[in-house]
């Protein structure tokens, strides 16, 4: 006669017991650092008007692992999300480029964007090592170079051409804008909690 594995192991109750503690510890701690990622972005968004709290919670929680980081984790998500977004950014124009007859205007444009997220590529880089090595002074320098990259490809719309086109990167740009932000600012966070 068979006996079925799941009625042995569900009919002793140490093993029912312990698998209810061991859900239950695992479930606090991966709660306590969902409150972690909000708390921090909460004080972000306090502390810089830049930081949308709902875009910085939505993001931080969506990448993979960062319900089980502390503060040093989440800020390396923060500059890899970063990293992610530059990298995807500078394909779609190289692509958007060649979808459709952009007048001269806009050709110059989106060139001039594909220079500077081409050069925001090895900042985003250099972020992470500066980061890891930590000089927070270097990193926070070359994260707001990114930040400034997105800026100005963004200005470069605003200059002229036809106003009903408007910015073709609108939504990416803000989005490194943002992601740029979180991290500058969780950066800070750190760096505070570090010198005292
Ligand atoms: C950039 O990051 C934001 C926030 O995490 C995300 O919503 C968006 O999909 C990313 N975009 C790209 C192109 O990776
Ligand atoms: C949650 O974050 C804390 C720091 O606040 C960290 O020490 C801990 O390891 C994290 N928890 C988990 C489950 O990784």
């Amino acid at each position: 006669m068979k006996t079925n594995p799941n009625n042995v192991f569900s009919s002793n109750p140490l093993n029912i017991l312990i698998s209810i503690l061991l859900f239950c510890a695992i479930d606090t701690m991966m709660a306590q650092n969902v409150t972690l990622i909000r708390n921090t972005c909460k004080s972000s968004s306090k502390n810089n008007p830049n930081v949308n709290v709902n875009f910085c919670i939505t993001s931080l929680q969506s990448a993979p692992a960062s319900r089980c980081a502390a503060l040093r984790g989440l800020e390396i998500i923060a500059i890899r999300l970063l990293r992610y977004n530059v990298t995807d950014t500078r394909c779609f124009i190289k692509q958007l480029v060649t979808t459709k007859n952009w007048n001269q205007f806009y050709k110059n444009r989106l060139n001039d964007c594909y220079e500077l997220y081409s050069d925001a590529i090895p900042s985003v880089k250099k972020a992470m090592q500066s980061f890891s090595g930590k000089l927070y002074d270097d990193a926070n320098i070359q994260i707001s170079a990114v930040m400034d990259a997105a800026t100005t490809c963004e200005d470069g719309f605003k200059e002229g051409g036809n106003e009903a086109l408007s910015s073709p990167l609108k939504k990416r740009n803000d989005d490194m804008f943002q992601l740029g932000a979180i991290a500058l600012s969780f950066l800070g966070i750190l760096q505070a909690g570090s010198s005292n």
